[in-house]
């Protein structure tokens, strides 16, 4: 299933994102003694991991809450283009515990090292019956880049066709800071039982606009419209990106 709900601003649709986080949490932790989060990295999503630390800080579970990584760069964790640096910043080192509940992609590693290592984690930490289909997080955030690339799933990648392993090594664009990535691929995206999509701001008002024009087909040419869930793929826009 897919919904959209626009919100006034940034500050707004974070607001809104945090309750949803809330909710999950208290429906995975009822269901299954502990909640499941993948994080998104770049720059939106800052505002709610800094909202979550602040103002969630004795409204989630957190001894129970495990934290993962949609994506990374292939930077030391310390790098300031690192989405574990980012999180770790604003939310991690900020709720007690957490880091140690937190499974990072090791930037550090060879690419591909980096992402079989995920991999066989993830599948460590979400056990399935080969053959049948797997469910990982509870809530998956992603963001949207001006090109409808999401995680670090850019147009044109042959990882866009991958249909078993969990996690590849990618390469960005030439005007990205950090071309070499790590991505989860949509066997590990898609197996999400609720997804958010954080999209704010006028600079994605044209991706949003051209994703919409192209209806049905857009997952051929965004990978973010692809995105699939067990669940809910919820898209959480500010009134800039939807172009109100
Ligand atoms: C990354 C993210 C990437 C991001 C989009 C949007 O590693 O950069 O995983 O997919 O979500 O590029 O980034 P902004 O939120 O900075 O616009």
């Amino acid at each position: 299933m897919r919904e959209e709900s626009v919100f006034p601003d940034a500050e707004a649709l974070s607001r809104a994102a945090a309750a949803m986080i809330e909710e999950a949490a208290a429906i995975a932790t009822t269901a299954r003694g502990r909640f499941a989060i993948a994080l998104s990295g770049g720059s939106t999503p800052r505002a709610l991991y800094e909202i979550l630390a602040a103002d969630y800080a004795t409204r989630l579970p957190w001894a129970v809450t495990h934290v993962f990584f949609g994506d990374e760069r292939c930077v030391p964790p310390g790098h300031p283009g690192s989405n574990y640096a980012m999180a770790h910043e604003s939310l991690l080192a900020r709720i007690p515990g957490l880091e140690s509940r937190t499974r990072r992609i090791e930037g550090e590693r060879p690419p591909a090292d980096a992402a079989s290592r995920y991999a066989e984690m993830l599948h460590r930490e979400f056990p399935h019956t080969a053959g049948t289909s797997a469910t990982t997080f509870d809530v998956l955030l992603l963001g949207v880049g001006s090109d409808g690339h999401t995680a670090s799933l850019f147009p044109g990648s042959a990882a866009l066709s991958e249909r078993s392993r969990w996690a590849l090594a990618t390469e960005a664009p030439p005007e990205a800071e950090v071309r070499d990535r790590v991505t989860l691929t949509f066997p590990a995206l898609d197996a999400a039982r609720t997804t958010l999509i954080l999209c704010a701001g006028a600079g994605k008002q044209p991706i949003v606009a051209q994703i919409r024009a192209a209806g049905a087909r857009a997952g051929d040419r965004y990978p973010v419209a692809r995105v699939t869930a067990r669940g809910t793929v919820h898209w959480l826009l500010d009134n800039a990106a939807a172009g109100l």
